[in-house]
């Protein structure tokens, strides 16, 4: 596998598969790999000649600066995932090379970014649309992969990729559980073991709470008792639940035919905030 921290490297490798008609993929992360993410390298593997993986934890996304500082970082171990995957090209690159000077433009997604996590991470979205445009830039890919477990920010990308004419497709996969349900996430890696038989709860609410829509409970019935449970355990504190329309993402007051809709949580386990989400189609 080519390591690359330099955007040049990259690009002189990138443009020989291209004089070679290799198709792209790109898998964007901020590394701390698990199987989820690796599951979109092997989905892009499946459908490229060539994958690139960014590493790179983008400190322009994180409103919150502890967060940013406790962001797991594990690069060796990340490569060698990689390598294992049979993943071609590793990007990862120091910050000072995505922004060599301090960006300033500001991205506006308008109101599929002021809800949910956009609502309770301001400039969130900004900070995910300028370093997604950036590497669609730098790698120009054929596809480019991201996961349904961040519905938000794939809605966000679809827009970055209509507004700015990228050509690269947009291919979501689906979220990767643990055995619990758990969705998988890098912030895992911050939970305790006693947390982490907590955290299988998330799931299993959001399983019966679409169970409960589906048999005709109405959505302000399933939200106060997804509240009022998580509200009775201290470890938990629920920044959010809604339900959404699935391309909107705006509140939906009930279900309605030919319309996908997503459950959608955010809730801290102690200070690690976890998010999740299911779709009604
Ligand atoms: P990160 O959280 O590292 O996630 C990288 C990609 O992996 C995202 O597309 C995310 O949705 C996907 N992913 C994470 N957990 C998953 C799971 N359990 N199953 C399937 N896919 C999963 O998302 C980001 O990084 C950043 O915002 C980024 C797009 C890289 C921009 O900085």
């Amino acid at each position: 596998m080519h390591v690359f921290t330099t955007v040049s490297e990259l690009q002189g490798y990138l443009q020989a598969a291209r004089f070679n008609n290799q198709s792209v993929g790109l898998v964007a992360t901020m590394g701390a790999l698990h199987r989820g993410h690796i599951s979109l390298i092997e989905a892009a593997l499946s459908e490229n000649e060539v994958v690139v993986c960014s590493i790179f934890v983008n400190p322009t996304q994180f409103n919150n600066p502890e967060d940013l500082v406790k962001y797991p970082r594990s690069e060796q171990e990340d490569l060698a995932l990689l390598r294992k995957a049979g993943c071609q090209v590793a990007f990862v690159p120091l910050v000072s090379e995505m922004y060599p000077t301090p960006s300033i433009l500001q991205m506006d997604f308008g109101p599929i970014a002021q809800v949910m996590e956009g609502k309770s991470r301001p400039g969130h979205f900004n900070g995910v649309g300028v370093v997604v445009s950036k590497l669609l830039h730098m790698i120009m890919p054929d596809r480019a992969y991201f996961g349904q477990k961040d519905l938000q920010q794939v809605a966000i990308v679809e827009q970055l990729i209509r507004d700015l004419s990228f050509s690269a497709q947009l291919v979501v996969c689906p979220t990767l559980r643990e055995e619990s349900g758990l969705a998988m996430s890098s912030r895992n890696k911050r939970l305790s073991d006693e947390e982490l038989k907590l955290a299988a709860l998330i799931y299993q609410k959001l399983a019966e709470a679409k169970n409960q829509l589906l048999s005709g409970i109405s959505i302000p019935q399933v939200i106060a008792s997804i509240e009022a449970y998580f509200n009775q355990i201290p470890e938990f504190r629920l920044d959010y639940f809604e339900i959404v329309d699935r391309e909107t993402l705006q509140r939906v007051e009930g279900l309605a035919e030919g319309q996908s809709v997503a459950l959608c949580i955010a809730i801290y386990l102690g200070d690690v905030r976890l998010i999740d989400n299911l779709v009604i189609d």
